[in-house]
């Protein structure tokens, strides 16, 4: 797996296993055993998706050493502040059952982000957390926040894919050295997307489906991808993208299909709110 180096020095493995709408009821637990036999190094949940619980112990219980796994999460609005976030920092590490995490993001950017952000920087001092960052930040949220941020975030994770490029924010990253990760790397399944002629034609020249062109469109662009599956075949699929390169034209073509759209507007009135009343996560 190639590996991406962070503005902090800590080294990222290029593709992760995201495990959003995977639940703790054993699904959770297979898909990650399942997800580091195929060869991830990389998973990333939250304590929004409910299953920090299966994939601590899934991690635990692989047998590759720990350092060798990159296991990232997420604090939830309900633990933002300071003394909140040092509560929900606790509680992911217990719930992962885990001595420290790897990347620790501010999962939507809303309310006492700078609070959170300082709990955050005190754990990493403290090496609970290797590496902080954040993710939904717009530019009009960036600016608002990360200038008054004493340590800079490393990533920034946003959706991405090629109908949704992200270009302006990721100009303004650019300037910070912070590297995008790409929710929604195969569009959440959006068959739009899949069924592209471009994507159709490319999988079929290489031999790949149309999830493993986006991916390596993404790895190729520097980002971060986070494919899920719950499937085992998809699982591995996803993975096995780097045994071939797109040509700087192909790129171009992929580049062509960016809509300036996204499916989530960060910006958009009210949406801390309802994203606060739509997942409860418990201390
Ligand atoms: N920071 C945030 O706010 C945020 C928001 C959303 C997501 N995320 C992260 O990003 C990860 C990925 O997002 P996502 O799961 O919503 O979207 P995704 O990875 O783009 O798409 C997953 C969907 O595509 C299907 N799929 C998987 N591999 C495929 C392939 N090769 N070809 C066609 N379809 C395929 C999956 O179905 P099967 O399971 O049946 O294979 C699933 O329905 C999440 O798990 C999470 O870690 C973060």
């Amino acid at each position: 797996m190639e590996m991406i180096k962070l503005n902090d020095g800590v080294e990222i493995p290029a593709i992760g296993f995201g495990v959003y709408m995977i639940p703790n009821d054993g699904s959770a637990y297979k898909a990650v055993r399942e997800a580091l036999d195929a060869g991830y190094r990389h998973i990333d949940t939250a304590a929004a998706y409910f299953n920090e619980e299966e994939v601590g112990k899934a991690v635990r219980d692989s047998g590759i050493p720990r350092e060798e796994i990159f296991v990232t999460s997420k604090l939830w609005l309900s633990h933002y502040g300071y003394e909140r976030g040092k509560v929900g920092i606790e509680s992911s590490l217990k719930k992962l059952g885990l001595d420290y995490i790897d990347l620790y993001l501010i999962h939507q950017p809303y309310g006492d982000v700078p609070g959170a952000w300082k709990a955050m920087e005190e754990a990493k001092a403290e090496g609970r957390i290797r590496s902080i960052g954040v993710s939904n930040m717009t530019p009009k949220i960036w600016n608002s926040f990360v200038p008054q941020f004493a340590t800079k975030p490393s990533v920034n994770q946003i959706e991405f894919n090629p109908f949704t490029q992200q270009k302006e924010i990721r100009r303004l990253m650019a300037e910070y050295d912070v590297k995008a990760e790409a929710w929604y790397p195969m569009g959440h399944g959006n068959a739009e997307l899949l069924n592209n002629p471009v994507i159709a034609r490319l999988a079929e020249k290489y031999g790949k489906n149309a999830g493993q062109i986006c991916i390596r469109f993404e790895v190729q662009e520097g980002v971060i991808a986070l494919p899920k599956s719950a499937n085992p075949e998809r699982i591995r699929t996803n993975a096995d993208v780097f045994d071939f390169e797109l040509t700087e034209e192909e790129m171009e073509e992929l580049y062509a299909l960016d809509t300036g759209k996204s499916s989530h507007d960060p910006d958009a009135e009210g949406v801390g709110e309802m994203l606060l009343n739509a997942f409860v996560v418990e201390d």
